[in-house]
């Protein structure tokens, strides 16, 4: 991936090339990615894109990378929005707005909005969107605050930042890369679950679904602040790897 960055060209041309012999910046460009990349730099990083949903995302180190599990999230979304039936979906912490993008693409009927806390990752969000030709609308501000007061959603979806202050995992891979904002609540994992949980009620239609991804050891968690809030029909959906990653319910 690293040489068809550099090169400009595709596997297939890389393949078919294999003997040829590189000119020295591209030699030198080369080295200098793979020496960071040795060093842990994320090859999202390294080549400014991953993909998500079937779409090549921009990402930069002011967004989480889109991870295959957040895949689940968007999942339950669409299952939540059926097609070519006018409804409206809120994402909570966008990020690179992989989420929104994803299901404003996938139903187009569907009105998108979507916020974040970090000015930064909302650049990056917009700027996907935009590549994309995703009708998506953007907020920010702490969590429901980031909203115009009046306005409710049929379905709320977030992957939040749920990892514990103190996870020895902040200090690992791809990890230590990314914006603390974007990882960690700064308390036990469940501080920012929790107030998503407790403010739906103020922005869920009647009816409507909540879908939250999730640590793999929090769905019980999750669960009982669901249920706490007055939530139904409360379900644990797992990952490709039958991990428990995301947590809904319906109001
Ligand atoms: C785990 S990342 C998820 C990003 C994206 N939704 C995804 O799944 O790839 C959590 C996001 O929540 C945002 N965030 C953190 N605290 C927030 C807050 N108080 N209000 C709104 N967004 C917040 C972070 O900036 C980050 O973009």
């Amino acid at each position: 991936m690293l040489l068809e960055m550099v090169l400009g060209k595709p596997r297939e041309w890389l393949l078919g090339h294999d003997t040829d012999p590189l000119a020295p910046e591209a030699a030198a460009r080369f080295l200098t990615l793979a020496a960071q990349r040795r060093q842990g730099v994320p090859m999202a990083h390294l080549v400014g894109h991953r993909e998500f949903m079937g779409l090549r995302l921009s990402v930069s180190q002011d967004v989480l990378i889109p991870r295959p599990e957040t895949e689940l999230l968007v999942e339950m979304a669409l299952q939540s929005l059926p097609e070519g039936v006018e409804l409206s979906l809120l994402d909570l912490g966008t990020g690179s707005g992989a989420v929104a993008i994803s299901v404003a693409l996938a139903r187009p009927a569907v009105r998108v909005v979507a916020t974040d806390l970090s000015e930064a990752a909302l650049v990056v969000a917009q700027m996907n969107a935009q590549q994309l030709s995703a009708p998506v609308q953007f907020w920010r501000g702490n969590w429901y605050e980031a909203l115009p007061p009046e306005g409710r959603f049929d379905v709320i979806v977030s992957n939040p930042p749920y990892i514990a202050r103190h996870d020895p995992h902040l200090l690992q891979g791809d990890l230590r890369f990314e914006p603390v904002l974007a990882l960690t609540d700064g308390a036990d994992g469940l501080a920012a679950l929790s107030q998503i949980v407790a403010g739906a009620s103020q922005r869920l239609n009647a009816g409507g679904w909540l879908w939250l991804e999730h640590g793999y050891e929090q769905g019980a968690d999750v669960a009982q602040l669901l249920l706490g809030s007055g939530f139904k029909a409360v379900e644990t959906k797992q990952d490709l790897a039958g991990l428990p990653r995301v947590t809904g319910g319906s109001l």
